[in-house]
């Protein structure tokens, strides 16, 4: 049984401050939740949260990571300085970093392979652009994302990995999958994984994300291949991503 995961992706929200009153608000909310916890907010807000999730079931996970482990990289932050802060999961590859960022499937890659080397669990982001839909290359696309982003990883190490689906036209656009077409691609995705890691894909979650809110967690939940939800805007309010987390109180 693989056990739903939960993540908020504070992108660039809270302070310090900001980001512990959110804890500390979230903590009896999420206290008896059966899906694992995760929020990931800013570099600069890590140790805040960590502090303020400690002795919870929230753990606490980073939005990026560099791949390389120190030296003169300007501005850039690395897995053993994460790992350092409590760290216990790592974003990797959002579409935001893909599209601002610069980032590829080999920068991926790169960043993967850091994550293990430091212990730090991944949480890798797939999904095609509205463009890449319309013009019927949706499975191309996440293939590719996967093979590449995923290169040389064992199988042994990718039973820890976590895959998030999230279809780049519907983050922070109001616009979700539907939960047949979440499916759908996910069901693929596992399918690509269990050709390159054999049964063990059948124990890796895999994510949906894209304007998740607690009126369309329950369905998607529903869907035989959904692991659980990446969260943007609702993961800012202590109650809506409480309801997401909870989606099977009712
Ligand atoms: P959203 O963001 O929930 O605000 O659409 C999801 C994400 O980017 O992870």
């Amino acid at each position: 049984m693989r056990r739903p995961i939960v993540a908020g992706n504070w992108k660039m929200h809270n302070t310090t401050v900001e980001a512990r009153d959110l804890v500390t608000l979230l903590r009896p909310l999420v206290g008896t939740a059966r899906a694992e916890v995760v929020v990931c907010p800013p570099f600069t807000a890590i140790a805040a949260t960590v502090n303020a999730a400690s002795g919870s079931n929230i753990s606490v996970g980073a939005q990026d990571l560099f791949w390389e482990d120190k030296g003169a990289y300007t501005g850039e932050v690395s897995g053993p300085m994460l790992r350092d802060l409590g760290c216990r999961y790592v974003i990797i590859g959002h579409s935001e970093r893909r599209q601002y960022f610069g980032e590829t499937d080999a920068t991926v890659n790169k960043k993967l392979l850091a994550a293990y080397r430091n212990k730090l669990l991944p949480i890798v982001c797939v999904g095609e652009t509205l463009a890449e839909r319309e013009a019927g290359h949706t499975l191309e696309v996440v293939s590719r994302q996967v093979r590449e982003g995923l290169k040389g990883l064992e199988s042994g190490q990718a039973r820890d990995l976590v895959v998030a689906y999230e279809p780049v036209w519907a983050i922070g656009t109001g616009k979700t999958a539907t939960a047949a077409d979440a499916q759908e691609v996910i069901a693929f995705i596992r399918k690509t994984l269990g050709e390159m890691y054999g049964e063990t894909a059948a124990a890796i979650r895999i994510q949906y994300g894209g304007s998740v809110r607690p009126e369309n967690i329950a369905e998607l939940m529903a869907q035989p291949d959904i692991d659980g939800a990446l969260v943007g805007g609702a993961s800012l309010d202590a109650v809506s991503f409480a309801a997401i987390v909870n989606y099977d109180e009712k």
